[in-house]
């Protein structure tokens, strides 16, 4: 492992297209990095052990759960947060369809189902309902019931697979 003296470790990550190079201690959690060290905060910290899915990010394209990765793990790979989806003015699809088809109530989840939903919409462009519903089973909502975030996420498949 690359360390320093004080036994930092020198990550070089790109955090939604910037690269950041950073001493870190080799304990640090993903979720900690990004929400504290890069301000992040997006990306929530539900359960910290893997289960509710609220801390999901995009590790290389793939959806990860962030508190059970240290950052060390990211180094020299490609991450992407909630923040890197779309911007205010421009919004991404699945953002878009969330909104409209009022997918969230309270957001804490949301931004988990979004980096979860994104590779899964890749890879599968016109999911059935019950696929959708089997996709998000590792995200844990406590608002909605659910139906109005399948909703949504069957309006960003039709929208962006005409
Ligand atoms: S905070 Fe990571 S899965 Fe719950
Ligand atoms: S919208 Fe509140 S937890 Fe899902």
């Amino acid at each position: 492992m690359k360390t320093t003296a004080q036994n930092l470790f020198d990550l070089s990550v790109t955090v939604n297209g910037t690269r950041y190079e950073q001493a870190v201690e080799p304990r640090t959690l993903l979720s900690d990095f990004l929400r504290h060290e890069l301000g992040l905060t997006g990306t929530h910290v539900g359960c910290e052990h893997g289960v509710c899915g609220a801390c999901t990010v995009l590790l290389n394209g793939e959806s990860v759960r962030s508190c059970l990765m240290f950052a060390v793990q990211a180094h020299g790979r490609e991450i992407t947060t909630v923040e890197g989806l779309g911007t205010i003015e421009k919004l991404h699809p699945i953002q878009e369809a969330f909104h409209e088809a009022h997918g969230l109530q309270c957001g804490f989840c949301t931004p988990g189902i979004l980096t979860t939903v994104v590779p899964f919409l890749e890879q599968n462009p016109h999911p059935s309902e019950e696929e959708i519903r089997e996709a998000i089973s590792g995200n844990v909502c406590r608002c909605t019931g659910y139906q109005h975030i399948v909703d949504a996420i069957k309006l960003a498949s039709d929208r962006m697979n005409k």
